[in-house]
């Protein structure tokens, strides 16, 4: 294979680090599904990466054999088409390479010729609705200080659903373009990223993003855009309780991929409900008006989980636990001590001006969004994520 590159033995390694993100207007549905281009909108805050990330490290090196990936230790395979078409992409972006130092020069032509090692951990359950294919996907080779990713807000939430899956796919971007030296601007990687999951175009970027669902054929209008940094909306707070690990049963390709075969909703939803909730989102943003953004958020991901429940056979993306009494050590990070009905709650502390009673007090919990993961199985939060 590497005729042409230098014999000696090295191995030239990057490692990113890629946040996860929340959709406040979900991305439920393809028109695409090779190149994923979703039926609509959609808006998303990007977390706090000192919290829910993907660390992905990328490495290349003549005595590689083949391309391989690691996720949280154990090999997946390559071969589906999501990973080669980033891949190809990626690969196709690559720019020379050079490290005096330790004598190391790849040059574009050798990228093509070289096979890379990809090795990703979660700090939170992989596959179980924390936007784990997101961050990274978008960590395979973007150029980004980790610094400039991800909510430098202090975001943290509970949600009502798990609904930000993808976030491997954006930190594996991230990291492969940072090695291969790609100098191709933040919309081309989105739109790479976008291609190993939908959601993970949206991690390239800290604060509120929205991906534009774009109108032409060939995706290239498909990108994320950032409409605020993450320092806009400082005081704004999401708590994530991570209380199940286990995976959830129905992916959400597999999900999406049935609800625009099956449900009458959807149309609907793509056409008549998002276009309006995402004008009225990005004004919600733009002006901190927490309660708007907290009832368009609600009002969203109920209508995304009807669409589930209007789908044939019906996806129930959250449990009775969601609906049910949650316990104290939800709300550990509030110093709360006592059970609620989640969703209520949720709604009503939303609604309500001033919202924490239950906040630490500290000025940056004045205002708390809740969210609470659909997979909510009580008592079991996962103190990594919270
Ligand atoms: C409900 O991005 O995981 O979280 O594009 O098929 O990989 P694929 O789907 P994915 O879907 C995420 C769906 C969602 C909503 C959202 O994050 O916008």
């Amino acid at each position: 294979m590497a005729d042409e590159i230098p014999t000696r033995k090295w191995v030239f390694m990057v490692t990113a680090q890629t946040a996860t993100n929340i959709a406040v207007i979900k991305y439920w549905g393809k028109r695409d599904e090779t190149l994923i281009l979703p039926i609509n909108d959609s808006i998303s805050v990007t977390l706090d990466p000192a919290h829910l990330c993907t660390t992905t490290t990328v490495a290349v090196s003549p005595s590689f054999e083949k391309d391989r990936m690691w996720l949280n230790g154990k090999e997946i395979s390559l071969s589906g088409d999501r990973y080669q078409n980033c891949l190809r992409e990626i690969r196709s972006c690559a720019s020379d390479v050079e490290d005096e130092k330790k004598g190391i020069k790849i040059t574009k032509k050798d990228w093509e010729k070289l096979y890379l090692h990809i090795d990703s951990h979660n700090n939170f359950p992989t596959a179980a609705g924390l936007a784990s294919s997101a961050a990274g996907f978008a960590c395979l080779g973007l150029f980004r200080q980790p610094s400039a990713l991800g909510s430098r807000s202090r975001s943290m939430g509970l949600r009502r659903d798990t609904c930000c899956f993808g976030f491997n796919t954006v930190n594996q971007v991230f990291a492969l373009a940072k090695l291969m030296n790609v100098k191709e601007d933040q919309g081309k990687l989105s739109a790479i990223a976008r291609q190993g999951s939908g959601s993970a175009c949206r991690s390239l970027y800290g604060g509120f993003v929205k991906w534009n669902m774009g109108k032409a054929e060939d995706g290239s209008d498909s990108i994320a855009v950032q409409l605020a940094d993450e320092k806009h909306w400082d005081d704004l707070v999401i708590v994530i309780a991570v209380v199940s690990s286990r995976q959830k049963e129905t992916s959400s390709t597999t999900g999406m991929h049935e609800s625009v075969e099956t449900s009458m909703l959807i149309q609907h939803r793509a056409e008549e409900v998002v276009p309006e909730r995402i004008i009225q989102m990005e004004e919600a943003i733009k002006n901190h008006d927490f309660l708007s953004f907290a009832r368009l958020t609600c009002a969203d991901s109920n209508q995304f989980h009807a669409v589930c429940l209007d789908t044939c056979p019906p996806i129930f993306y959250m449990n009775d636990t969601s609906h049910r009494q949650a316990f104290a050590s939800l709300f550990f990070y509030a110093h709360l001590d006592c059970g609620i009905v989640i969703i209520n709650c949720v709604e009503k502390w939303n609604r309500s001006e001033g919202t924490p009673q239950l906040a630490t007090g500290s000025s940056h919990c004045r205002r708390l969004l809740f969210f609470l993961s659909h997979i909510l199985h009580s008592r079991s939060v996962e103190s990594g994520a919270v």
